[in-house]
C-alpha cells in the first residue's frame, strides 16, 4: 500500500512524524502493511498535545517543592483497623450485605508490562512458589469466589462480585487464554469481564515518536490511569450500569495479599458516603520512596517522595508517628456514580506524567541502539489522579503485614518486592491465622515452635503455611480444622482437609 494514496504522509508531515516513514523502501509489503495499519489508528495531533502538556507539567512541577501547600490526612475522614477496632464488624456487615445485594464490582489493573519482574506473560500468571502453586490471578478469583459465598450464607441469596480485569494490548490474548484453560477458576464466566487500555508511543525528547525497529514504532500502554479512557471506550461503564453496581474495588494485579473488594474497607466506605477511598499503609521510614496520601491546597492527591524535602518527609504529629505517613497502595473504591462522572467529564482534564526511560530503537542508520541513559519519554496516567475530583473523599489504614506485599522485582538476594518476599508475606499471614485459631507448629523435635521466629541464626524462614481462599478468605473459619492442634510444616489447609505435605523425619 502507498502511503500517499491513504493521506497518510500528509498527515505525518503535518504532525512533525515523517520520519516514521523513513525506512519504508526496506520494509518489504508485509512489514509496509504492518506499518500502515499500525499508524493509520493513530491520531497523531492528540499525542502530540499530550506530549506538550505533559512536557509542560512536568518542567513546571519540577521546579517547586510541594512542602508548603501540603496538609495531613485528617482524624475525621480516617477509619483504621488498628485504632478504630471497635467499629471493624459493623463495617464488615455493612460491606457483606452490599455484596449479597450484587452491589459491589472488583476491577483489576492489569495492563502493566511488569519489565522489573522480566517475565514473557502477564503478571498475574506468575507462580511465586507457594506449595500449592497458585498463580496470582487463581489467589484473587478465589478469595471472590469465597466472598460471594460468605455474603450468600450470611444473607441467604444468591449475589456475585463482577470481575473487571483491564489488560493491555500485549497481555490481553494470554491473559484471556490463561482464564479459559482454567476454566475461570470456577468462577461464572460471564461475570469475568477482560478490557483492554490504551497504549501510546514513546516520544524522543523533541516530541518525535520513537521507533523500536525499522517498521515498528515504540509502544506502552498509557499507563494503570488509562482505566479512566478505557473504561468508556470498551463500554465497560455501560455494563457497569446495565448490572445495577453501585461500588467499584481498584487493585494491583501484584499484591500478593490483596483483600479484593475488602468488605471492611467497602462498608467504612459506604457507611461514610464516600464516592472515593484510598486503603493505605503507615509509611514508617521517611525515605521510602512511596506516595502518600495528603491535601495539597484543600484537595486530595497523592504526592511522591521526590516532590517533598527530607525536612517534610521527616514530620512527625505528636503521636511520634511520621506526619505524612498515608502510604498509598493503589488499592481504592470508587461509588459508581463517581467513576461515571470522571469517565464522562473528568478524565480528559488528566495529564500525562512523565516517564523517562532508556528506550530500545533505531538510529537514523536503521541500526538497533540500547542506550545506557534515558533517551526519551513514556506518557502514563496514574489511578490516583482523579482524587481531586471526589466530593467526600476518605483514607482507610490498614497493616502492611497482613495485606500488602507486591511482586515488582526478580529474586535477587535480600531483594525487595520479590517472588520470595511475597511469599513469606502470604505464609507468614496465614501462619499467624492458624495461631488466632488456636492452632501450633512444631519442630522436627516435636517441640512447639515460637510465634515470634528467632532472627539470631539468621533462620527466620518462615512457617510454610499455606491456606487456600476456598477455605478462608480474611482468617475465618479455621478454628473448627486447627484449634488444639499441632502441625508440622509444611501445613496446607484447602477444600479437600487439612495437610501436612512433609511430615519431618517421617
Ligand atoms: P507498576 O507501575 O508497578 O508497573 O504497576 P508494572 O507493569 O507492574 O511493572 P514495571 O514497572 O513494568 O516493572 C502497578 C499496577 O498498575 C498496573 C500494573 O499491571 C500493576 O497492577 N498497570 C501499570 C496497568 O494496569 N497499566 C499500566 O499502563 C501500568
Amino acid at each position: 500500500m502507498d502511503p500517499n494514496t491513504s493521506g497518510l504522509v500528509q498527515r505525518l508531515a503535518e504532525a512533525g512524524q515523517s520520519h516514521l516513514l523513513q525506512f519504508w523502501k526496506e520494509l518489504g509489503p508485509e512489514g509496509q502493511a504492518d506499518l500502515t495499519l499500525d499508524l493509520q489508528g493513530m491520531d497523531f495531533q492528540e499525542i502530540n498535545g499530550f506530549f506538550n502538556n505533559a512536557m509542560k507539567t512536568s518542567s513546571s512541577s519540577k521546579q517547586e517543592k510541594m512542602d508548603a501547600r501540603m496538609e495531613p490526612v485528617p482524624r475525621e475522614v480516617l477509619g483504621s483497623v488498628t485504632r478504630d477496632r471497635e467499629c471493624l464488624k459493623d463495617w464488615e456487615t455493612e460491606g457483606l450485605h452490599c455484596i449479597s445485594q450484587s452491589k459491589v464490582a472488583v476491577l483489576l489493573l492489569a495492563g502493566g508490562q511488569g519489565t522489573r519482574l522480566g517475565v514473557s506473560y502477564p503478571k498475574g500468571m506468575y507462580d511465586v512458589g507457594l506449595p500449592s502453586h497458585k498463580t496470582l490471578f487463581q489467589i484473587q478469583a478465589e478469595r471472590i469466589l469465597k466472598l460471594q459465598q460468605l455474603a450468600e450464607q450470611k444473607h441467604n441469596t444468591k449475589c456475585c462480585i463482577p470481575w473487571y480485569i483491564m489488560t493491555s494490548g500485549r497481555t490481553m490474548g494470554s491473559t484471556k487464554d490463561f482464564f479459559s484453560r482454567h476454566n475461570y477458576f470456577g468462577l461464572d464466566k460471564n461475570n469475568v469481564i477482560f478490557f483492554q487500555q490504551g497504549m501510546l508511543p514513546a516520544m524522543d525528547y523533541n516530541g518525535k515518536i520513537i521507533l523500536e525497529s525499522k517498521g515498528k514504532l515504540s509502544m506502552a500502554p498509557d499507563g494503570n490511569g488509562g482505566l479512566y479512557r478505557a473504561l468508556g471506550t470498551q463500554g465497560i461503564i455501560d455494563d457497569m450500569q446495565r448490572r445495577e453496581l453501585e461500588f467499584i474495588h481498584v487493585y494491583c494485579v501484584d499484591n500478593i495479599l490483596v483483600k479484593v473488594a475488602d468488605p471492611a474497607f467497602v462498608g467504612f466506605c459506604v457507611q461514610k458516603g464516600a464516592d472515593c477511598g484510598a486503603k493505605v499503609v503507615e509509611k514508617t521510614n521517611p525515605t521510602e520512596a512511596v506516595g502518600v496520601v495528603c491535601k495539597v491546597d484543600g484537595r486530595y492527591q497523592v504526592v511522591e517522595y521526590s516532590e517533598i524535602t527530607l525536612a517534610t518527609a521527616e514530620k512527625r504529629s505528636a503521636d511520634g508517628r511520621l506526619m505524612f505517613n498515608a502510604g498509598n497502595v493503589a488499592n481504592h473504591f470508587f461509588s459508581f456514580s463517581f467513576l461515571r462522572d470522571i469517565v464522562q467529564k473528568h478524565e480528559p482534564q488528566l495529564q500525562h506524567h512523565v516517564a523517562q526511560k532508556k528506550i530500545p530503537c533505531v538510529n537514523a542508520q536503521g541500526q538497533l541502539i540500547k542506550p545506557d541513559k534515558p533517551n526519551g519519554i513514556k506518557m502514563e496516567k496514574f489511578v490516583f489522579d482523579i482524587f481531586q475530583f471526589a466530593k467526600t473523599f476518605v483514607v482507610y489504614e490498614v497493616l502492611r503485614e497482613d495485606e500488602f506485599s507486591p511482586l515488582k522485582n526478580a529474586d535477587t538476594q535480600d531483594g525487595k518486592d520479590t517472588p520470595t518476599t511475597a511469599r513469606h508475606a502470604l505464609m507468614s499471614l496465614h501462619h499467624r491465622w492458624v495461631l488466632n485459631a488456636g492452632g501450633h507448629f512444631i519442630d522436627e523435635n516435636g517441640r512447639r515452635v515460637p510465634a515470634i521466629p528467632s532472627l539470631k541464626d539468621g533462620t527466620d524462614l518462615p512457617i510454610k503455611c499455606e491456606i487456600s481462599p476456598l477455605v478462608s478468605y480474611g482468617g475465618e473459619g479455621l478454628e473448627e480444622l486447627v484449634k488444639g492442634r499441632d502441625f508440622h510444616p509444611t501445613l496446607m489447609i484447602d477444600e479437600h482437609g487439612v495437610h501436612e505435605l512433609v511430615k519431618n523425619g517421617v
